[in-house]
């Protein structure tokens, strides 16, 4: 049945959504929709307030702040969409993977998972413990109704276990790969037990309000396109579909993905969320016109004078070339320190742009 689904985003089965959701499902839109990758964080002055009195993890944990945090965010900039604050490392803590952000070093995975051992004491049957996060939903789903779209989140089965195998972030991912390439059926069955308790997660966010989901495989870019293909996809993919099955499109996203967008369109993502590292036009082309795209301009190019910035805005519309399915977005997520002034100033640029 999955297997019938030759385009992404079969429209009849999406009943939600505005400007953003549409644009998703490469429908046409009044203007290109825009939002940001940690548009709730620590350059926001509101955000670093609400820090001061909890952790990350209490933030989360906690649906009225959970829920405030994003409300703020998504206000402040006039976005057409909000993603939910939450973390993607939660869903460790119920498999039996307990993990802290510990101050300058990021998240820390107490005992990462090296042999089939471990693998097997991983729980699935602990999704429920994630409750919070679909209260959280359900606030900021009540607050915006129509106005704009909720978008609920997870990692992807790579991404993940990159984080449960080597305790913590990397680079060279060299004990992941390490299983992966020596122990392939600790790897599947890690992947498996991924699978199922994502799909839970994804559905317990769409029950709650979400209209759409982003599936982050952040470091899927550490893989050769041979090793995605072998180790990575079927999970990844498995996974949208679920995902799709659940009535709201997939947006999947990596970083430096430029050897792999062909093949992770090949999951059926609705949309593929894009780096800065090829212009958009090209990188479309490789995702190909079946698909919509989100980015892509660097994070960085925050920093910049406002005239750069607009160059740089003005470039990725241009090349976008006003076809349906382009949601502005940046290549990946936006650092401390950046100016909200500017943040705001992309909004306006993109909601002002007149091809
Ligand atoms: O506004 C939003 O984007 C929603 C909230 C959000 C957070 N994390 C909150 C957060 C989202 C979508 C994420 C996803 C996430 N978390 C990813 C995938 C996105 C990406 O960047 O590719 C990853 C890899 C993580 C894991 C993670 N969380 C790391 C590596 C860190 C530490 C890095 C750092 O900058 O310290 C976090 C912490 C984290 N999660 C922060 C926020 C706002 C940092 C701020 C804080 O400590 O309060």
């Amino acid at each position: 049945m999955e297997e019938a689904r030759q385009e992404p985003g079969a429209p009849e089965n999406f009943l939600h959504g505005g400007r953003f959701v549409r644009a998703c499902l490469r429908r046409p839109v009044d203007r290109t929709p825009v939002w940001f990758l940690r548009q709730a964080g620590r350059y926001m002055q509101e955000y670093r307030e609400v820090r001061k009195h909890h952790t990350l993890v209490e933030i989360c944990k906690q649906p009225e702040l959970a829920a405030e945090v994003t409300i703020t965010a998504a206000e402040k900039l006039g976005v057409d969409a909000a993603i939910i604050f939450a973390d993607l490392l939660l869903p460790l803590e119920a498999m039996g993977l307990p993990f802290e952000f510990q101050a300058g070093e990021g998240p820390v995975v107490h005992h990462p998972v090296r042999t089939a051992e471990d693998v097997r004491a991983l729980r699935t049957d602990r999704g429920a413990e994630l409750e919070y996060v679909g209260r959280a939903i359900e606030k900021v789903a009540a607050h915006f109704r129509d106005r704009i779209d909720v978008i609920g989140f997870c990692g992807a089965p790579f991404t993940l276990a990159s984080y449960m195998i080597e305790g913590g972030g990397s680079r060279n991912y060299v004990e992941t790969k390490r299983l992966m390439y020596r122990d392939p059926t600790a790897w599947g069955g890690l992947l498996e037990k991924l699978v199922t308790v994502l799909t839970g997660y994804c559905r317990l966010q769409v029950q709650a309000g979400a209209e759409a989901i982003q599936i982050f495989d952040s470091w899927v870019g550490s893989l050769s396109l041979s090793d995605y293909r072998e180790y990575a996809f079927e999970a990844a993919k498995r996974l949208v579909r679920a995902v799709q099955e659940m009535g709201v499109p997939v947006i999947y996203f990596g970083v430096e993905t430029a050897g792999l967008l062909e093949q992770m369109a090949a999951t059926g993502a609705d949309v593929i969320g894009l780096d800065w590292r090829q212009p958009l036009d090209v990188a479309w082309r490789a995702v190909g016109q079946g698909h919509a795209v989100q980015g892509n301009l660097d994070p960085i190019t925050l920093f910049a004078p406002v005239e750069i910035l607009e160059l740089r805005v003005r470039e990725i519309l241009r090349a976008a070339g006003g076809r349906a399915g382009h949601i502005f977005n940046l290549g990946h997520g936006i650092v401390p320190g950046t100016p909200v002034e500017h943040v705001q100033a992309v909004v306006r640029m993109v909601k002002e742009y007149r091809g």
